[in-house]
Protein backbone atom coordinates (compact mmCIF):
# COMPACT_ATOMS: atom_id res chain seq x y z
CA UNK A 1 0.00 0.00 0.00
CA UNK A 2 0.96 3.31 -1.05
CA UNK A 3 1.24 5.82 2.31
CA UNK A 4 0.64 9.67 1.27
CA UNK A 5 3.41 11.65 3.59
CA UNK A 6 2.38 14.76 4.92
CA UNK A 7 5.98 15.83 6.50
CA UNK A 8 5.40 19.03 8.81
CA UNK A 9 8.77 20.13 10.77
CA UNK A 10 8.96 19.07 14.29
CA UNK A 11 7.47 22.32 16.62
CA UNK A 12 10.02 21.06 18.81
CA UNK A 13 14.11 22.39 18.53
CA UNK A 14 16.52 19.59 18.51
CA UNK A 15 17.92 20.77 21.98
CA UNK A 16 13.79 20.12 23.18
CA UNK A 17 13.63 16.78 21.96
CA UNK A 18 16.96 16.07 23.31
CA UNK A 19 15.93 17.30 26.42
CA UNK A 20 12.69 14.72 26.42
CA UNK A 21 14.89 12.08 25.54
CA UNK A 22 16.93 12.14 28.09
CA UNK A 23 14.52 11.66 30.60
CA UNK A 24 11.43 10.34 28.99
CA UNK A 25 9.40 8.82 31.49
CA UNK A 26 6.87 6.66 29.76
CA UNK A 27 3.14 7.90 28.19
CA UNK A 28 3.62 11.42 28.46
CA UNK A 29 5.84 12.44 25.81
CA UNK A 30 4.99 11.41 21.77
CA UNK A 31 6.65 11.91 18.45
CA UNK A 32 5.71 14.39 15.65
CA UNK A 33 3.54 11.99 13.25
CA UNK A 34 1.19 9.54 13.41
CA UNK A 35 0.36 6.88 10.73
CA UNK A 36 -3.68 6.46 9.99
CA UNK A 37 -4.95 3.79 7.49
CA UNK A 38 -8.91 3.81 6.62
CA UNK A 39 -11.16 0.48 6.58
CA UNK A 40 -14.77 0.27 4.91
CA UNK A 41 -17.17 -2.94 4.32
CA UNK A 42 -16.25 -2.06 1.01
CA UNK A 43 -12.95 -0.76 -0.27
CA UNK A 44 -10.87 -2.99 3.22
CA UNK A 45 -8.21 -1.20 4.34
CA UNK A 46 -7.22 2.30 2.26
CA UNK A 47 -5.86 5.74 2.63
CA UNK A 48 -3.11 5.53 4.21
CA UNK A 49 -1.22 8.29 5.70
CA UNK A 50 1.52 9.43 7.84
CA UNK A 51 0.79 12.86 9.24
CA UNK A 52 1.48 15.61 11.60
CA UNK A 53 -0.12 13.82 15.01
CA UNK A 54 -3.19 15.90 16.20
CA UNK A 55 -6.48 15.44 17.30
CA UNK A 56 -8.24 13.26 15.30
CA UNK A 57 -12.25 13.93 14.51
CA UNK A 58 -14.92 11.60 15.42
CA UNK A 59 -18.46 11.89 14.96
CA UNK A 60 -20.30 11.42 18.42
CA UNK A 61 -22.01 8.78 17.30
CA UNK A 62 -18.52 6.61 16.44
CA UNK A 63 -18.61 2.98 17.83
CA UNK A 64 -15.94 2.77 19.61
CA UNK A 65 -16.96 5.89 21.78
CA UNK A 66 -20.40 3.70 22.96
CA UNK A 67 -19.36 0.40 22.93
CA UNK A 68 -15.56 0.30 23.59
CA UNK A 69 -15.06 -1.43 20.01
CA UNK A 70 -11.00 -0.88 20.56
CA UNK A 71 -8.26 -2.97 20.30
CA UNK A 72 -4.26 -1.89 20.95
CA UNK A 73 -0.63 -2.75 21.11
CA UNK A 74 2.99 -1.93 22.46
CA UNK A 75 6.04 -2.89 21.44
CA UNK A 76 9.21 -1.19 21.10
CA UNK A 77 12.06 -0.22 18.58
CA UNK A 78 15.28 -0.36 19.93
CA UNK A 79 18.59 2.59 18.96
CA UNK A 80 21.62 -0.25 18.66
CA UNK A 81 25.15 0.34 19.31
CA UNK A 82 25.92 1.21 15.21
CA UNK A 83 22.80 3.54 15.25
CA UNK A 84 20.25 1.40 13.57
CA UNK A 85 16.81 0.83 14.64
CA UNK A 86 15.16 -2.59 15.27
CA UNK A 87 12.21 -3.83 16.32
CA UNK A 88 11.19 -6.86 18.70
CA UNK A 89 9.37 -9.39 17.47
CA UNK A 90 6.47 -7.34 15.68
CA UNK A 91 4.81 -10.04 13.92
CA UNK A 92 4.02 -11.38 17.02
CA UNK A 93 2.33 -8.40 18.31
CA UNK A 94 0.44 -8.10 14.36
CA UNK A 95 -0.50 -11.69 15.47
CA UNK A 96 -2.37 -10.79 18.54
CA UNK A 97 -3.38 -7.41 17.11
CA UNK A 98 -5.33 -9.50 14.93
CA UNK A 99 -6.84 -12.52 17.82
CA UNK A 100 -7.43 -9.32 19.27
CA UNK A 101 -9.42 -7.69 16.47
CA UNK A 102 -11.35 -11.34 16.05
CA UNK A 103 -12.51 -11.32 19.60
CA UNK A 104 -13.91 -7.67 19.16
CA UNK A 105 -15.47 -8.35 15.55
CA UNK A 106 -12.73 -5.86 13.67
CA UNK A 107 -11.36 -6.58 10.63
CA UNK A 108 -7.59 -8.22 10.26
CA UNK A 109 -4.88 -5.69 9.60
CA UNK A 110 -2.35 -7.95 7.47
CA UNK A 111 0.69 -8.42 9.11
CA UNK A 112 2.78 -6.48 6.23
CA UNK A 113 0.51 -3.84 6.67
CA UNK A 114 1.50 -3.46 10.79
CA UNK A 115 5.08 -3.70 10.21
CA UNK A 116 5.30 -1.24 7.30
CA UNK A 117 3.18 1.62 9.37
CA UNK A 118 5.14 0.95 11.67
CA UNK A 119 8.41 1.31 9.65
CA UNK A 120 6.71 4.51 7.63
CA UNK A 121 5.99 6.15 11.52
CA UNK A 122 9.94 5.00 12.33
CA UNK A 123 10.97 6.45 8.50
CA UNK A 124 10.26 9.87 9.69
CA UNK A 125 10.02 10.16 13.49
CA UNK A 126 13.49 8.08 13.48
CA UNK A 127 15.08 10.91 15.64
CA UNK A 128 13.17 10.30 18.61
CA UNK A 129 14.43 6.79 19.38
CA UNK A 130 16.63 6.90 22.47
CA UNK A 131 20.16 5.66 22.63
CA UNK A 132 20.56 5.37 26.52
CA UNK A 133 20.55 2.17 28.22
CA UNK A 134 16.74 1.70 29.25
CA UNK A 135 15.19 3.66 26.78
CA UNK A 136 13.48 2.98 23.59
CA UNK A 137 10.55 4.36 21.85
CA UNK A 138 7.38 2.71 22.87
CA UNK A 139 4.81 2.22 19.71
CA UNK A 140 1.02 2.10 20.00
CA UNK A 141 -0.62 0.60 17.31
CA UNK A 142 -4.75 0.81 17.54
CA UNK A 143 -7.81 -0.15 15.79
CA UNK A 144 -10.97 1.91 16.71
CA UNK A 145 -14.40 1.38 15.42
CA UNK A 146 -15.33 5.16 13.70
CA UNK A 147 -18.75 4.28 12.13
CA UNK A 148 -21.68 6.91 13.77
CA UNK A 149 -24.23 3.96 14.49
CA UNK A 150 -25.55 3.44 18.00
CA UNK A 151 -27.13 -0.30 17.13
CA UNK A 152 -25.22 -2.69 19.72
CA UNK A 153 -23.64 -4.74 16.21
CA UNK A 154 -20.05 -4.80 14.45
CA UNK A 155 -19.19 -1.30 13.05
CA UNK A 156 -18.34 -1.36 9.31
CA UNK A 157 -15.98 1.65 9.24
CA UNK A 158 -12.32 1.46 11.44
CA UNK A 159 -9.42 3.65 11.66
CA UNK A 160 -6.29 1.52 12.40
CA UNK A 161 -3.44 3.95 13.54
CA UNK A 162 0.27 4.14 15.07
CA UNK A 163 1.68 6.61 17.39
CA UNK A 164 4.69 6.29 19.31
CA UNK A 165 6.65 8.23 22.70
CA UNK A 166 9.97 7.86 24.19
CA UNK A 167 10.10 5.56 26.86
CA UNK A 168 12.33 5.05 29.80
CA UNK A 169 11.56 3.50 33.35
CA UNK A 170 7.67 2.19 33.60
CA UNK A 171 7.72 2.10 37.24
CA UNK A 172 8.16 5.52 38.32
CA UNK A 173 9.02 4.98 42.47
CA UNK A 174 12.86 3.31 40.75
CA UNK A 175 12.36 0.65 43.84
CA UNK A 176 14.81 -2.36 43.27
CA UNK A 177 11.40 -4.41 43.07
CA UNK A 178 7.99 -3.74 42.91
CA UNK A 179 5.26 -4.16 45.40
CA UNK A 180 1.52 -5.56 44.62
CA UNK A 181 -1.50 -5.77 45.92
CA UNK A 182 -4.20 -8.27 45.60
CA UNK A 183 -7.46 -7.11 44.35
CA UNK A 184 -10.41 -8.31 45.07
CA UNK A 185 -12.21 -7.29 41.94
CA UNK A 186 -11.79 -9.29 38.99
CA UNK A 187 -9.98 -8.56 35.51
CA UNK A 188 -11.38 -11.29 33.15
CA UNK A 189 -13.66 -14.24 33.51
CA UNK A 190 -13.96 -17.51 31.80
CA UNK A 191 -15.91 -16.72 28.19
CA UNK A 192 -14.36 -12.58 28.47
CA UNK A 193 -12.13 -11.05 26.39
CA UNK A 194 -9.24 -11.62 28.78
CA UNK A 195 -7.01 -12.91 26.08
CA UNK A 196 -8.09 -9.68 23.76
CA UNK A 197 -5.87 -6.02 24.28
CA UNK A 198 -8.87 -4.34 24.23
CA UNK A 199 -9.28 -0.71 25.88
CA UNK A 200 -12.33 -2.40 28.22
CA UNK A 201 -10.16 -4.60 30.22
CA UNK A 202 -7.85 -1.50 31.06
CA UNK A 203 -10.98 0.05 32.13
CA UNK A 204 -12.15 -2.25 34.22
CA UNK A 205 -8.67 -2.65 36.17
CA UNK A 206 -8.34 1.24 36.50
CA UNK A 207 -10.63 1.17 40.36
CA UNK A 208 -8.62 -1.54 41.08
CA UNK A 209 -5.29 -0.52 39.93
CA UNK A 210 -6.23 3.37 41.86
CA UNK A 211 -7.01 0.69 45.11
CA UNK A 212 -3.28 -0.54 44.42
CA UNK A 213 -1.91 2.51 44.31
CA UNK A 214 -3.82 4.49 47.52
CA UNK A 215 -2.58 1.29 49.62
CA UNK A 216 1.05 1.94 48.37
CA UNK A 217 1.61 -0.18 45.89
CA UNK A 218 2.84 -0.23 42.97
CA UNK A 219 0.42 -2.61 40.43
CA UNK A 220 -2.60 -4.62 40.97
CA UNK A 221 -2.38 -8.34 40.94
CA UNK A 222 -5.64 -10.28 39.87
CA UNK A 223 -6.93 -13.74 40.72
CA UNK A 224 -9.12 -16.01 38.67
CA UNK A 225 -12.57 -15.21 38.20
CA UNK A 226 -14.26 -17.98 39.51
CA UNK A 227 -12.09 -19.40 42.97
CA UNK A 228 -10.46 -16.62 43.56
CA UNK A 229 -7.47 -18.84 43.90
CA UNK A 230 -5.19 -18.94 40.97
CA UNK A 231 -3.05 -15.91 40.33
CA UNK A 232 -3.72 -14.67 36.52
CA UNK A 233 -1.46 -11.80 36.04
CA UNK A 234 -1.34 -7.49 37.05
CA UNK A 235 -2.50 -5.01 35.33
CA UNK A 236 -0.18 -4.59 32.57
CA UNK A 237 2.37 -7.65 32.72
CA UNK A 238 2.62 -11.27 33.22
CA UNK A 239 4.25 -13.09 36.19
CA UNK A 240 6.89 -15.93 36.79
CA UNK A 241 7.95 -17.73 39.85
CA UNK A 242 11.04 -19.40 40.42
CA UNK A 243 11.52 -21.92 42.77
CA UNK A 244 15.05 -23.63 44.91
CA UNK A 245 15.39 -26.26 42.37
CA UNK A 246 15.49 -24.62 39.38
CA UNK A 247 11.83 -24.79 38.62
CA UNK A 248 9.66 -21.72 36.76
CA UNK A 249 6.19 -21.32 36.76
CA UNK A 250 4.31 -18.99 34.83
CA UNK A 251 0.42 -19.20 34.87
CA UNK A 252 -1.14 -21.48 31.38
CA UNK A 253 -3.32 -18.98 28.72
CA UNK A 254 -6.33 -20.15 29.68
CA UNK A 255 -8.18 -17.19 28.27
CA UNK A 256 -8.51 -15.16 30.88
CA UNK A 257 -5.11 -13.56 30.82
CA UNK A 258 -3.26 -11.35 27.96
CA UNK A 259 -0.19 -14.09 26.25
CA UNK A 260 2.55 -11.69 26.85
CA UNK A 261 5.48 -11.42 23.97
CA UNK A 262 7.40 -10.93 26.59
CA UNK A 263 6.18 -14.28 28.49
CA UNK A 264 6.96 -16.37 25.33
CA UNK A 265 10.62 -15.02 24.88
CA UNK A 266 11.18 -15.32 28.52
CA UNK A 267 9.91 -19.60 28.63
CA UNK A 268 12.48 -19.81 25.11
CA UNK A 269 15.38 -18.41 27.27
CA UNK A 270 15.09 -19.76 30.36
CA UNK A 271 14.56 -23.63 28.81
CA UNK A 272 18.16 -22.57 27.05
CA UNK A 273 19.70 -21.58 30.73
CA UNK A 274 18.41 -25.31 31.34
CA UNK A 275 15.86 -24.52 33.58
CA UNK A 276 12.43 -25.82 33.63
CA UNK A 277 9.49 -23.98 32.64
CA UNK A 278 5.85 -25.04 33.50
CA UNK A 279 2.91 -23.29 32.33
CA UNK A 280 0.69 -24.49 35.06
CA UNK A 281 -1.65 -23.17 37.71
CA UNK A 282 -0.10 -21.38 40.90
CA UNK A 283 -2.40 -20.10 43.62
CA UNK A 284 -1.88 -17.45 46.03
CA UNK A 285 -1.69 -19.40 49.38
CA UNK A 286 1.06 -21.58 47.47
CA UNK A 287 2.58 -18.45 46.65
CA UNK A 288 2.70 -17.18 49.97
CA UNK A 289 3.78 -20.95 51.70
CA UNK A 290 6.13 -20.75 49.41
CA UNK A 291 7.62 -17.69 49.80
CA UNK A 292 7.60 -17.88 53.98
CA UNK A 293 9.56 -21.64 53.59
CA UNK A 294 11.94 -20.55 51.08
CA UNK A 295 11.14 -22.54 48.11
CA UNK A 296 10.04 -19.85 46.39
CA UNK A 297 13.17 -17.82 45.77
CA UNK A 298 12.29 -15.43 43.05
CA UNK A 299 8.91 -13.47 41.30
CA UNK A 300 8.91 -11.31 38.85
CA UNK A 301 6.74 -9.69 36.38
CA UNK A 302 6.98 -9.00 32.45
CA UNK A 303 5.85 -7.35 29.91
CA UNK A 304 7.07 -4.36 27.38
CA UNK A 305 6.94 -1.37 29.24
CA UNK A 306 8.07 -3.51 32.21
CA UNK A 307 10.66 -5.52 30.85
CA UNK A 308 11.82 -7.77 33.34
CA UNK A 309 11.04 -6.40 37.17
CA UNK A 310 11.46 -8.19 40.80
CA UNK A 311 8.37 -8.45 42.26
CA UNK A 312 9.57 -8.08 45.99
CA UNK A 313 6.41 -7.66 48.29
CA UNK A 314 2.58 -9.13 48.24
CA UNK A 315 -0.26 -7.30 49.98
CA UNK A 316 -3.81 -8.22 50.33
CA UNK A 317 -6.36 -8.06 53.43
CA UNK A 318 -4.53 -11.20 55.04
CA UNK A 319 -1.20 -9.69 55.45
CA UNK A 320 1.78 -9.38 53.25
CA UNK A 321 4.57 -11.25 52.32
CA UNK A 322 7.99 -10.79 50.81
CA UNK A 323 9.89 -12.61 48.28
CA UNK A 324 13.48 -13.61 48.37
CA UNK A 325 15.70 -10.74 49.97
CA UNK A 326 12.58 -8.47 49.15
CA UNK A 327 14.79 -7.10 46.21
CA UNK A 328 16.19 -8.09 42.76
CA UNK A 329 17.01 -11.86 42.44
CA UNK A 330 20.05 -13.64 40.55
CA UNK A 331 17.52 -15.06 37.65
CA UNK A 332 15.24 -12.57 37.67
CA UNK A 333 18.68 -9.84 37.00
CA UNK A 334 20.15 -12.36 34.38
CA UNK A 335 16.92 -13.04 32.69
CA UNK A 336 16.14 -9.55 31.82
CA UNK A 337 19.90 -9.17 31.08
CA UNK A 338 19.42 -11.73 27.91
CA UNK A 339 16.58 -10.00 27.23
CA UNK A 340 17.76 -7.00 26.66
CA UNK A 341 20.86 -7.64 25.04
CA UNK A 342 18.78 -9.48 22.20
CA UNK A 343 16.49 -6.61 21.99
CA UNK A 344 19.24 -3.66 21.74
CA UNK A 345 21.79 -5.73 19.66
CA UNK A 346 24.56 -6.41 21.75
CA UNK A 347 24.09 -10.25 21.99
CA UNK A 348 23.53 -12.38 18.60
CA UNK A 349 19.54 -13.05 18.12
CA UNK A 350 20.07 -16.67 17.51
CA UNK A 351 16.09 -16.50 17.51
CA UNK A 352 15.34 -14.08 14.89
CA UNK A 353 13.21 -12.02 17.21
CA UNK A 354 15.29 -8.94 15.98
CA UNK A 355 13.46 -7.01 12.94
CA UNK A 356 15.83 -3.86 11.72
CA UNK A 357 13.72 -1.11 10.50
N1 LIG B 1 -0.62 -8.57 30.54
C1 LIG B 1 -1.22 -7.40 30.34
C2 LIG B 1 -2.56 -7.18 30.94
C3 LIG B 1 -0.59 -6.41 29.55
O1 LIG B 1 -1.16 -5.23 29.35
C4 LIG B 1 0.69 -6.68 29.02
C5 LIG B 1 1.39 -5.66 28.22
O2 LIG B 1 1.29 -5.61 27.06
C6 LIG B 1 1.27 -7.93 29.24
C7 LIG B 1 0.60 -8.85 30.01
C8 LIG B 1 2.60 -8.29 28.66
O3 LIG B 1 2.52 -8.45 27.28
P1 LIG B 1 3.76 -8.17 26.34
O4 LIG B 1 4.89 -8.94 26.93
O5 LIG B 1 3.37 -8.68 25.01
O6 LIG B 1 4.01 -6.71 26.36
C1 LIG C 1 2.66 -2.85 27.40
O1 LIG C 1 3.55 -3.30 28.08
O2 LIG C 1 2.78 -2.63 26.19
C2 LIG C 1 1.36 -2.55 27.97
O3 LIG C 1 0.42 -2.48 27.26
C3 LIG C 1 1.29 -2.39 29.42
C4 LIG C 1 0.62 -1.12 29.83
C5 LIG C 1 1.35 0.11 29.41
C6 LIG C 1 -0.81 -1.10 29.43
Amino acid sequence: MQFEHIPHPSPLSDAEREAILANPGFGTNFTDHMVTIEWTDEAGWHDARVEPRAPIQLDPAAAVLHYAQEIFEGLKAYRHGDGSIALFRPDQNARRLNASADRLAMPHVPEDLFIEAIRQLIAVDGAWVPSAEGSSLYLRPFMIATEAFLGVRPAKRYKFMVIAGPAGNYFKSGAPAVSLWISDYTRAAPGGTGAAKCGGNYAASLVPTREAFSRGHDQVLFLDAVEHKWVEELGGMNVFFAFDDGRVITPPLTGTILPGITRDSLIQLLREEGLEVSEEAYSIDQWRADAESGKLVESFACGTAAVVTPIGKVAGHDGEFTIGSGGPGQLTSKVRERLVAIQRGTTADTHGWVLTV
